[in-house]
């Protein structure tokens, strides 16, 4: 494999922590700010387009040394797999098998990030554990190599393997650039419905509706061409909010297109969907204005409710 210079110094990030007998990560959630499906390839995926935010709503990764050879996950949460269908699992199987490490792990995940919810809980997991093992193994991989495991263990992963708040994302969502669009950091309430929305399923619909309507209606063109890398002081994030996706898993669940619509008028305007959902966001000025709004949604008991801001 060729080693290419990394753009983010590993050293320097602070997701990282030594702790006594292993590496602490911090794995954070995001939002996709926008998010356009261009066509579909022949290998099945969808090219996209696609502006990740990472948010400060996070779970908490720690890795260790265990006897023997094999991979063990614990975990405070009953909704994620602690065997080989665990990102996580897969992300530390996966170094083991290719760089030929012979070495017993546990890997403990602290969840707060709901699951199924297009928020990337699993694959900032991952992320984090290539970042982990590389620091905790003394592997000395770059971003550009960790970013290559990460596209073989979903398309989500490459964003959280690099150090960027905001970053644009092509291809199936691996291909990653940073992007500066916004001076100040961005405040969100996130709500997250009872449900977990399968993307392979939405994508499956996204295909099924385009068929049915005869037309290409359900893929869009770019419209990010023109917004530059460092983005404009006078860019206002209302104007790039949007998610092709919210029509297709509204029709399939209901319920998220309902929530959006509450959201709206508790008076977080231009609410969202994140990925292929369930979670739906709005725009706040502030903590407090967010903590507001948070506690009138916390009264339903269907919801989880998150005040989030830009993890910078
Ligand atoms: O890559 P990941 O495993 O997260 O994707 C889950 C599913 O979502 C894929 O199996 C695929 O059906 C769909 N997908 C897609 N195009 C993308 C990303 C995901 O079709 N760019």
């Amino acid at each position: 494999m060729i080693k290419k210079k990394s753009p983010v110094s590993l050293k320097a990030d602070k997701r990282i922590q030594k702790i006594p007998g292993g590496v602490q990560v911090l794995s954070y959630a995001k939002l996709n700010l926008y998010l356009e499906i261009l066509d579909k390839r022949p290998d099945g995926y969808h090219n996209l387009e696609t502006i990740f935010e990472r948010v400060s709503l996070a779970d908490e990764i720690v890795i260790k040394r265990a006897p023997g050879n094999s991979i063990r996950i614990e975990t405070d949460s009953p909704d994620i797999p602690k065997g080989s269908g665990n990102l996580a699992h897969q992300a530390a199987e996966l170094l083991k098998k290719d760089l030929g490490i012979s070495a017993g792990l546990v890997i403990k995940i602290k969840k707060r990030i709901p699951v199924g919810a297009g928020l990337g809980g699993g694959s900032s997991n991952a992320a984090s554990t290539l970042l982990g093992l590389n620091y905790f193994w003394n592997l000395g991989l770059s971003a550009e190599e960790l970013k290559e495991y990460a596209s073989r263990l979903g398309s989500d992963v490459a964003f959280f393997v690099y150090n960027y708040p905001l970053a644009i994302g092509r291809a199936r969502g691996e291909r990653i650039e940073p992007w500066s669009g916004f001076k100040k950091k961005l405040w969100h309430v996130i709500a997250v419905p009872k449900l977990n929305v399968s993307t392979a399923l939405i994508y499956r619909d996204l295909d099924v509706s385009r068929e049915q309507t005869g037309n290409k209606k359900a893929f869009g063109s770019s419209r990010i061409k023109n917004l530059g890398t460092n983005g404009s002081s006078s860019l206002r994030v209302k104007d790039i909010l949007f998610n092709r996706l919210e029509e297709v898993t509204f029709k399939r669940y209901p319920q998220v297109g309902r929530l959006k619509r509450n959201l709206e008028a508790r008076g977080l305007k231009n609410a969202l969907m994140s990925g292929s959902g369930s979670a739906v966001f709005g725009m706040v000025g502030s903590r407090k204005g967010g903590l507001r709004i948070a506690k009138i949604l916390k009264r339903s008991k269907n919801l989880k409710v998150f005040v989030a801001e830009t993890a910078v």
